[in-house]
């Protein structure tokens, strides 16, 4: 791993011109239920394929595991107060499906819905507009063994979830978001292995990908059946993709990873079916029935965008579909992940989703960093390097909306340090520190920063 060799570079603060974001611009912070809630087995609860995955030994750094993560389940109160002192407009959370129907279809658990019935009247009570994602990767470990995303059925049932969850919070929650990341769900979970439900199958990641937005489109068409005016929205998360060279195959290697990670998952929700190039290099049926695309297409009122990193390739023929091998550059300022930082992707991205798929309102739903930080001996956490990289993602998407871009809002990653997926808990996205042995959170500097920029923006409005 290599994290930024110069700290120094972080120093100097980032202008962002705040004056670019509309007065009604809303400010949030992003967690999804697996990575916080912990109370795995609380209330009637049943397992996810999260839960599955990260017992399974070897699958998630030092097994870690979600039983408990940030105890959010019983230190809420605790969490709303933190962004109550951020000052965020916005709070985008997610809820466990396993928590609102154990049985992944059929009956709805009154405990589980109780819990997220009284977070939202919390989060309301502080001021704070909830945004509510149905599936942040906590499949019902009972539907996997169904089949997971390659059955048609999971599908409906994810529609039947929404419908249980709107008809609860619907006379309250007006912003829904169906599906978190999509990609990562089909080509991390099935295809790379890396993520559960942990297969290695393209044939099974390709159905998966489709059962997604078909359920996607299921899930808005319910959502919007038991709550009026309700606001919809999916969230992609994607990456500009560079060729590392100027060679032909580097260039179709690039066309191909951005098939992969982005055509794929935008062309067939703004109307242009699965992208032909890709279905040929995949070469697996579609489980299309007459009418399915309509049903993925249906306008949203919103796009989300989770960015992180640029992504460069090269030519790979003899590697994993799409072909095309990951090129790190040599003396770039990369994350704790490893990730490249390159806050022009993120304008980039936004200026495509407006400028090529017509989105008429987006937001920025991820945006974040993960450093290895560490308390000072006052108990402070000094984190410069994640300041920096927020100013600097904030300060594109000022450039993006200058350019047209209908950016009505920005969620940064994350509240809280958290479950990071494979990563377990070494990787920290947090604005606030969670020490884990004690579940004591303290508020890093890029926290502070962030409350500051939230208040700078309020008072240039003024
Ligand atoms: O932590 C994840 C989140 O669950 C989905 N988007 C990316 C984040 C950082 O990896």
């Amino acid at each position: 791993m290599s994290v930024c060799p110069d700290p120094e570079r972080f120093s100097v603060p980032e202008p962002i011109d705040l004056a670019a974001f509309p007065d009604d611009f809303s400010w949030g912070t992003a967690t999804s239920a697996y990575q916080i809630e912990g109370a795995a087995a609380e209330d009637g609860r049943s397992p996810s394929i999260w839960d599955t995955f990260s017992h399974t030994p070897g699958k998630v750094d030092n097994d870690d595991h979600g039983d408990e993560a940030c105890d959010h389940y019983h230190r809420w109160p605790e969490d709303v107060a933190l962004m109550r002192r951020l000052g965020v407009d916005s709070y985008r959370l997610s809820l466990a499906w396993p928590r609102v129907v154990p049985g992944g279809d059929g009956p709805v658990n009154a405990a589980g819905l109780d819990f997220y019935d009284r977070l939202v009247d919390a989060v309301l009570e502080a001021g704070i507009t909830p945004n509510i994602t149905l599936y942040h990767w906590d499949l019902p470990q009972v539907l996997q063994d169904r089949g997971g995303w390659t059955a048609r059925d999971t599908a409906e049932h994810l529609a039947a979830y929404a419908s249980a969850v709107a008809a609860r919070l619907g006379d309250r929650v007006t912003q829904w978001c169906t599906l978190n990341e999509p990609l990562c769900s089909a080509w991390i979970g099935h295809l790379e292995g890396r993520m559960a439900p942990g297969l290695t199958d393209l044939t099974a990641a390709v159905q998966a990908s489709y059962h997604l937005l078909l359920g996607h489109g299921l899930a808005t068409q319910a959502i919007r059946a038991a709550v009026p005016g309700a606001q919809i929205g999916l969230v992609t998360n994607h990456s500009t993709i560079e060729a590392a060279s100027t060679s032909p195959a580097d260039i179709a290697a690039a066309t191909r990873m951005d098939g992969h990670s982005n055509r794929w998952w935008l062309d067939p929700v703004y109307g242009r079916g699965f992208p032909a190039d890709m279905r040929e290099l995949y070469g697996v049926e579609l489980p299309e029935r007459p009418g399915d695309l309509e049903t993925i297409a249906a306008p949203l009122d919103w796009h989300g965008l989770n960015y992180y990193f640029p992504v460069t390739v090269a030519d790979d023929p003899e590697g994993p579909v799409p072909h095309a091998r990951e090129v790190l550059l040599p003396d770039v300022p990369r994350t704790g992940m490893d990730w490249q930082i390159d806050a022009d992707g993120l304008e980039a991205l936004l200026l495509r989703l407006t400028d090529d798929y017509g989105v008429r309102k987006l937001y920025v739903t991820e945006n974040g960093s993960a450093f290895p930080d560490t308390v000072a001996p006052d108990g402070s956490v000094h984190d410069p390097e994640r300041t920096r990289y927020l100013e600097q993602h904030i300060a594109a998407c000022a450039r993006a909306v200058r350019k047209g871009a209908p950016l009505a809002g920005y969620y940064a990653w994350s509240l809280l340090d958290n479950f990071e997926w494979a990563y377990g808990y070494d990787k920290r996205f947090g604005l606030v520190h969670v020490d884990y042995a004690t579940q004591q959170r303290t508020m890093k500097s890029s926290g502070l920063r962030y409350a500051d920029i939230i208040r700078l923006h309020r008072q240039s409005q003024a």
